[in-house]
């Protein structure tokens, strides 16, 4: 059974080392493991909710997939994409806005900080506030349901998302009738880094403090480390690591021995300026390589386009047909000629039996008929494609290959093109299995069905 993990990074800014060590460097150690089928992708659409510079958004989306690429993503062994390349996902969020209360939305801490800060201007609350950023959780959303992802890896701010996007999932299920959505749980990585910046916040685009990654050359990388605030202990002094931001960004980098040979440096006196050399001459080795491919790619957006598009095509294998699934479900069908009057006696009920379509946990698409009563009458064998299973409800509904079911043992089958396609449940006896093979006639509309 493998684990479905999603992430995606918002394209508004130049990759730093807090996205790296993050983000991006765990994410991609995150999907060499196996039983891991992770989807990463450049959030753009979010992008232009806190951007409307073109020039900036168009070179951000490049750098970043540039970035996992020169990082060592493998794109054959993953499913990598920009969000703007699937159309579904636009889609998805508009059914979701139409099903979301916007009392939840009201809710959301970056909508609340944005109108508490224009509150405190004295100027209206929803002073320079977009729909964009009003619904920005229900994008996020869309984009974590339209894939089912079981795992999404975030930072903590992002917490609060994720409790939305399941709250959202769950009354689609419930106003549909069906588990169309999986649950996604929230990945908090305990171990991994959240970098001050130069002047010690969380190293943010927002806070104009970031190291960035590649941009520039070595020397860059260097002149940005030589700016890291400390604090005005003199060389032989001894430095206190657990309270330096030179100390914590070293330790994201480095293994348990060099930490501890660092640490035991500045506590005897190590020089800040020697400490920020060191700390430039450990993230060089590890970056300079890194930053080498991630030049060679830069030179070439064209092959990074060609990875992207291969990447959208993988992502809408899997969207195209839950799309059509959905817009199904909501009702934005086909027409198509008008159904013969059912041969099923319990029309007058008002209640029928019904087919049910999920998802296993074992990431195979089955589904169930279901009797009238709620029974279970027959459950289908696992398919990797939605579609397939659909057809064969399809074909079992509209009675199309005739009487199809038989008696085997204690239990009945459904059969076609000579394949058992679904199962019934194991009877006590031969009456009872009779019995169940009768309402299982009634449920599918078969002559002699009663
Ligand atoms: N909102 C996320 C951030 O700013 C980016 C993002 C957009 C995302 N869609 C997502 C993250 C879906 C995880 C899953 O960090």
């Amino acid at each position: 059974m493998s684990i479905r993990v999603l992430t995606g990074i918002t394209t508004s800014g130049t990759p730093h080392l807090g996205n790296w060590a993050g983000a991006i460097r765990p994410a991609i150690n995150a999907s060499t493991q196996p039983g891991t089928d992770a989807f990463y992708f450049m959030a753009d659409y979010h992008a232009l909710i806190k951007c409307d510079d073109p020039a900036r958004v168009a070179r951000s989306r490049l750098e970043i997939a540039a970035t996992w690429l020169a990082g060592g993503l493998d794109p054959e062994r993953v499913t990598f994409y920009r969000q703007s390349d699937i159309p579904e996902i636009p889609e998805l969020c508009w059914i979701l806005t139409c099903v979301t209360a916007k009392g939840l939305m009201n809710r959301a801490h970056a909508y609340k900080a944005s109108v508490d800060q224009n509150t405190a201007k004295g100027v209206e609350p929803d002073d320079g506030i977009t729909m964009g950023l009003f619904s920005y959780p229900i994008l996020m959303a869309a984009d974590i349901l339209m894939f089912n992802a079981n795992k999404v890896p975030v930072g903590r701010d992002q917490i609060q998302h994720l409790e939305m996007a399941r709250d959202i999932a769950q009354r689609f299920n419930h106003l549909y009738g069906r588990e169309f959505f999986v649950l996604p749980e929230v990945a908090i990585e305990e171990s991994v880094a959240t970098l001050p910046g130069l002047d010690g916040r969380k190293m943010s685009k927002s806070y104009n403090n970031t190291i960035p990654l590649f941009e520039g050359d070595a020397k860059s990388l260097r002149a940005a480390i030589m700016r890291i605030v400390t604090d005005s202990r003199q060389p032989g002094e001894p430095k206190d690591p657990d309270n330096s931001h030179l100390f914590t960004i070293y330790r994201a980098f480095s293994t348990e021995d060099e930490a501890a040979s660092f640490r035991a440096e500045l506590e005897s006196g190590m020089g800040w300026g020697d400490a920020k050399e060191a700390l430039y001459q450990r993230l060089e080795r590890d970056i300079a390589p890194m930053r080498e491919r991630y030049q060679a790619l830069m030179a070439h957006p064209e092959r990074i386009e060609d990875i992207l598009q291969a990447g959208g095509e993988k992502a809408r294998k899997l969207a195209t047909p839950f799309m059509a699934e959905l817009r199904d479900a909501v009702g934005l069908r086909r027409h198509t000629a008008a159904p013969a009057p059912s041969k099923s006696s319990n029309k007058k009920s008002g209640k029928t039996a019904r087919f049910v379509s999920f998802r296993d946990e074992d990431g195979q698409f089955r589904f169930r008929l279901v009797g009238a009563d709620g029974q279970e009458l027959l459950r289908s064998r696992g398919f990797a494609d939605p579609k397939a299973a659909g057809a064969f409800v399809q074909r079992l509904q509209s009675g199309s290959d005739g009487d199809c079911l038989q008696a085997d043992g204690l239990q009945i089958k459904a059969v076609l093109d000579g394949e058992t396609i679904a199962e019934g449940p194991v009877a006590r006896d031969e009456a009872e299995r009779d019995a169940l093979l009768q309402q299982t006639r009634v449920a599918l509309g078969l002559p002699n069905g009663g």
